[in-house]
């Protein structure tokens, strides 16, 4: 008889949702928010239809919505009014993440709040620390000045309430000073979300729009990591967790599912981030009608479960959440 082997008896329509091995729960999804000190209402981002720039005073509405809509966590971004060189705005006690932050917390308890620390959207010149000359003479982030800095910012959204602070800022020895810090202050109950892995990739350019935090020289790759190393991918991951992280990323998500296959192995819950630029070419094409895209949305984040990740931190989560309940 052939053939022998038939994988189409499982595949019959009533059996497929029995043997589904993937599923997208929305208690898993991370909505990213962006909080602006500089207006009064909600402003559209051109690159990232859907999505918005919030006043600091929506932060409490804003979550009660995602609260109903079944989302658990969200991640928060700002935009100061002030940028300088040392950044000082981003651990400001009345700084507009820490204030976001209250907002969030005073409104929607429950909600989970993570927030995003690097200095890229405080400093005037866009990058993510201090920039000074290097021992070889050259201009650079600097990392042991820029750690400093780091320390200050997480401990000032521990201080606001942060439930889980989640270092961007890809420099060396991030996880081990701000947890130093943290515990310092009172907060060693407080996880670190280390963006681990993180990629300089070309798929940040709508979110440095809808952040203002574009660089005004040179570009991330002295920090942020090549697309093309896979070893350094694990191993960068791999120092964070000998640091003390408690959670891993890897990002981009779905154009580096083999790194985040091989993360998952260092046995720490993994976050995967679908970035600005995933959003933004779904909804392009969507748009034109050249894929669907809820079909597409959902492959890519049902793939970036499957590779491995936990937490997926996607500017669809929203949407998920609607779709995901159309379809019960
Ligand atoms: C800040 C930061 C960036 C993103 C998250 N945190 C931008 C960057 O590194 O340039 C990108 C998120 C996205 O594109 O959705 N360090
Ligand atoms: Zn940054």
């Amino acid at each position: 008889m052939f053939p022998e082997r038939r994988l189409r008896r499982l595949r019959k329509r009533n059996l497929q949702p029995l043997f589904r091995e993937t599923r997208l729960d929305v208690s898993d999804l991370v909505m990213p928010l962006f909080f602006d000190e500089t207006i009064e209402a909600a402003v559209p981002i051109e690159s990232m239809p859907g999505q918005y720039r919030h006043p600091i005073r929506e932060a409490g509405a804003v979550a009660n919505r995602l609260e109903k809509a079944g989302i658990r966590a969200v991640l928060l971004f700002g935009i100061p009014v002030e940028k300088d060189g040392g950044a000082h705005s981003a651990y400001a006690e009345n700084g507009v993440v820490q204030q976001a932050v209250a907002g969030i917390k005073a409104a929607c308890p429950l909600m989970t709040v993570i927030t995003d620390v690097c200095a890229c959207e405080y400093t005037d010149h866009g990058h993510c620390g201090i920039i000074g000359e290097t021992c070889s003479g050259e201009i650079d982030l600097l990392n042991d000045p820029s750690l400093a800095l780091m320390q200050k910012i997480a401990v000032s959204h521990a201080r606001a309430g942060a439930d889980m602070v989640a270092p961007s800022c890809m420099l060396d020895g991030m996880v081990q000073a701000i947890r130093t810090a943290l515990d310092g202050s009172g907060f060693s109950e407080v996880p670190i979300m280390s963006y681990s892995t993180k990629f300089a990739s070309a798929l940040y350019g709508p979110f440095r729009e809808a952040a203002a935090s574009g660089y005004s020289f040179g570009d991330r790759t002295t920090y942020q990591m090549d697309p093309a190393n896979a070893r350094e991918a694990f191993r960068e991951s791999a120092e964070d967790a000998a640091e003390g992280a408690d959670v891993l990323m890897v990002k981009p998500a779905g154009l580096y599912l083999d790194v985040l296959a091989s993360v998952r192995e260092l046995g720490l819950p993994v976050a995967a981030y679908q970035v600005s630029g995933e959003y933004a070419m779904l909804k392009a094409a969507g748009e034109r009608g050249w894929i669907d895209e809820r079909r597409c949305a959902l492959e890519s984040l049902t793939c970036i479960r499957r590779a491995g990740a936990d937490l997926i931190i996607t500017y669809y989560a929203e949407d998920v959440a609607r779709w995901l309940n159309e379809e019960q």
